[in-house]
């Protein structure tokens, strides 16, 4: 088949008549005719990168369509129902608002931790690494980073930190073991389930609490077809970020047991969390939360097929990560990438910029659906020459 010119524009923008606004993109019927603006095939980004307009018109029909209550201080209203909502996708007795990832994480560790403050982290974890000591600052937990350079700790490090623990002179013990996947700095790498579970069980016998950094969570559902329950229920605690793939403007879930949580709005107002009104948000991410697994999953087949028709490229390079989930890489060699992004946007396909490596992520988010793999394949080979 020969592909036109018309037919490119067409695959990227779903063609006039097909074209998905974020108010639209979300009902999971990537046919369904729309006179809203052609929203970009982005390449890069957990979300749709939903625009000030289409987020406002999105908010707009949202509070048509509901009876919106606010909230107070994030109490009640929108923010309490969908707070049960995520209860229940997330199989947690109870679900709390919490302003940012960063945060829920903190405040899920020093509520686990309670006296026991050591607490086992992933050295290459958000926590860890991108919170500047948070833990240790502002909750006074000693955080012991264990697998510098790996997703997965295995369960024989973790006995040995709990051994040297209790041996030590001055009594000090573990409260609590954080697991972040995906792993953000290992582009989407997901643990090893199986050794995880092991660490998880070995926890539960000895009292230690459990935390998942599950930021991208529903992302990982997508590819594994391991429900979000199915990850969380291990855990104690789980953290899912609102603004990732869900895409509102701010805002983070920290589920779990309701003897953890109940009182964890004090909290969350002692280190200043207390927004005025999370309504917003809250009504944004379930509207994205709801059926995005499904979706994913079919941008999923979709970035597969265009995986495979570009790797014989010759100027391009694609790696993929092993156990990996959205993200892939691509160098390009002798190609002007100045040019290749142009003639893409004219196509309304966004591609990230080379980092420092020459290397370009790859992303696949819910845009993807507005596509077929063939057609992306082709206009991306087309935009190299
Ligand atoms: C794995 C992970 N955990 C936690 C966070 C923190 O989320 P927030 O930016 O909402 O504080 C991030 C943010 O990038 C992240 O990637």
């Amino acid at each position: 088949m020969t592909i036109t010119r018309r037919d490119l524009a067409k695959a990227a923008g779903v063609a006039a008549g097909l074209s998905l606004s974020g108010a639209t993109m979300a009902q999971s019927d990537n046919t369904s005719p729309s006179t809203s603006p052609v929203m970009p095939i982005r390449l890069s980004g957990d979300g749709i990168g939903l625009q000030p307009l289409a987020y406002t018109e999105l908010l707009n029909k949202l509070c048509k369509e509901t009876d919106v209550e606010p909230d107070n201080y994030l109490l009640g209203g929108e923010v309490e129902k969908f707070e049960q909502y995520c209860a229940g996708v997330l199989g947690k007795e109870m679900a709390v608002f919490i302003p940012s990832g960063t945060l829920a994480n903190q405040l899920a560790l020093r509520e686990l931790a309670g006296t026991k403050r050591r607490v086992i982290v992933p050295g290459l974890s958000h926590v860890y690494n991108d919170t500047g000591d948070a833990s240790q600052n502002l909750a006074n937990l000693n955080l012991i980073p264990l697998a510098q350079d790996r997703a997965t700790f295995t369960l024989e490090e973790v006995e040995s930190i709990i051994a040297r623990t209790e041996g030590g002179r001055v009594t000090a013990e573990v409260g609590a073991i954080l697991i972040e996947s995906p792993v953000r700095r290992l582009r989407g790498e997901m643990v090893d389930w199986d050794e995880t579970k092991g660490i998880l069980d070995y926890a539960r016998e000895r009292d230690i609490g459990t935390h998942l950094d599950g930021a991208r969570l529903f992302i990982a559902s997508a590819y594994t077809g391991i429900t979000p329950a199915q990850y969380s229920a291990p855990f104690d605690t789980v953290y899912v970020s609102l603004w990732k793939c869900f895409n509102s403007n701010v805002g983070a879930i920290l589920a779990g047991p309701r003897s953890k949580l109940e009182n964890m709005f004090h909290t969350r107002r002692m280190f200043g969390g207390n927004l005025f009104h999370g309504w917003p948000s809250a009504l944004v991410a379930k509207h994205y939360m709801e059926g995005f697994t499904d979706r994913l999953r079919s941008a999923v087949e979709i970035s597969e097929t265009f995986y495979s028709a570009i790797k014989d490229i010759p100027s391009v390079q694609l790696t993929r990560v092993v156990n990996g989930t959205n993200l892939a890489g691509i160098t390009l060699d002798g190609v002007d990438i100045a040019e290749m992004r142009r003639r893409l946007a004219e196509l309304n396909i966004m591609i990230g910029q080379p980092n420092a490596d020459d290397r370009i992520t790859l992303s696949v988010n819910e845009t993807w659906n507005q596509t077929t793999g063939e057609l992306l394949a082709d206009a991306f080979a087309r935009s190299l020459a």
